[in-house]
């Protein structure tokens, strides 16, 4: 018999399993409540957005999804699985990834190491592993520089490379661990015009090939052109949720986040 758990909240796309979900997730520091009943998902084959003002939340919640933040209520469940009392490197092993928002590079090494450390990480440790394995490392290693766009700069270390870029390497570190979800922290933070466009459209391709990316970032205009749905905090809370269209024009988000920005 399917667990309670299995069962989407009311009101979701197509009532498909979200791959990510909280329910009702709090978390205090002393008085202070960093997130306050929050309730959001995350499905397969899309980008969603979570927005709001500096101190809103957006990273207290990823770190609770991921598992370095106890929730002092609520659940998280991956792919209708509840992980909350789960350990952050098994939540990993159910496909869940992240970028940080201080990038967490290993900046001495090149940026093709920097994807085969997460791969060894992934894959358990290959020393002494066959080289069949090696090989399939290598390939992957290849594969992602390639469909990130990092292929002229895999030799480079970390510490060479503008931001922008380094920014894209965490995400294709990420992608080693061959995530099914892809929690994103400020990555175009740092980025040029011409680095946000093409990082735009390689997210639409990884939510295209299936993975469910929740977004959150402060380039409003990224986020209305890549995001299907979109979650809005503010101060801990759930102020609303709904399309790029409804999420501009919703006068409690212009209010609390977008003001009188333009937005493209
Ligand atoms: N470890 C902690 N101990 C105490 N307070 C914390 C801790 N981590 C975060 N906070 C507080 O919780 C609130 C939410 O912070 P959080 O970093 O999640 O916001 P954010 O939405 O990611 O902001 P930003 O857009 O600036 O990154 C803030 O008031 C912050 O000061
Ligand atoms: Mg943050």
């Amino acid at each position: 018999m399917p667990s309670p758990d299995a069962t989407p909240l009311p009101g979701t796309p197509l009532d498909v399993t979200p791959l990510l979900e909280t329910r009702g997730v709090t978390v205090r520091f002393g008085g202070h409540v960093a997130v306050d009943d929050v309730s959001l998902t995350v499905h397969a084959g899309t980008v969603t957005g979570l927005i709001g003002p500096n101190g809103a939340g957006k990273t207290t919640l990823f770190n609770t999804v991921t598992g370095l933040q106890k929730p002092t209520a609520g659940r998280v469940l991956i792919d209708g699985q509840d992980v909350t009392r789960t350990a952050p490197y098994k939540r990993a092993r159910t496909g869940l990834a992240r970028t940080f928002q201080r990038m967490e590079l290993f900046l001495s090494l090149s940026v093709r190491d920097n994807l085969r450390v997460a791969g060894d990480i992934h894959g358990n440790g290959t020393r002494g592993a066959g080289t069949r394995r090696r090989r399939e490392l290598e390939a992957e290693t290849d594969r992602l520089l390639a469909l990130t766009g990092l292929t002229d700069v895999a030799h480079m270390d970390v510490s060479d490379i503008p931001t922008g870029r380094a920014r894209v390497v965490e995400v294709a570190r990420a992608l080693m661990t061959a995530p099914r979800v892809l929690l994103l922290d400020e990555p175009a933070s740092g980025q040029t015009e011409q680095e946000t466009a093409d990082f735009a459209e390689l997210l639409v391709r990884l939510a295209g090939e299936g993975l469910g990316i929740c977004l959150v970032e402060h380039d409003l205009p990224l986020v209305m052109r890549v995001c299907s749905r979109i979650h809005v905090l503010d101060f801990g809370s759930l102020i609303a949720s709904g399309t790029p269209v409804e999420i501009r024009n919703d006068p409690a988000v212009v209010a609390a986040y977008i003001g009188t920005e333009e937005v493209a």
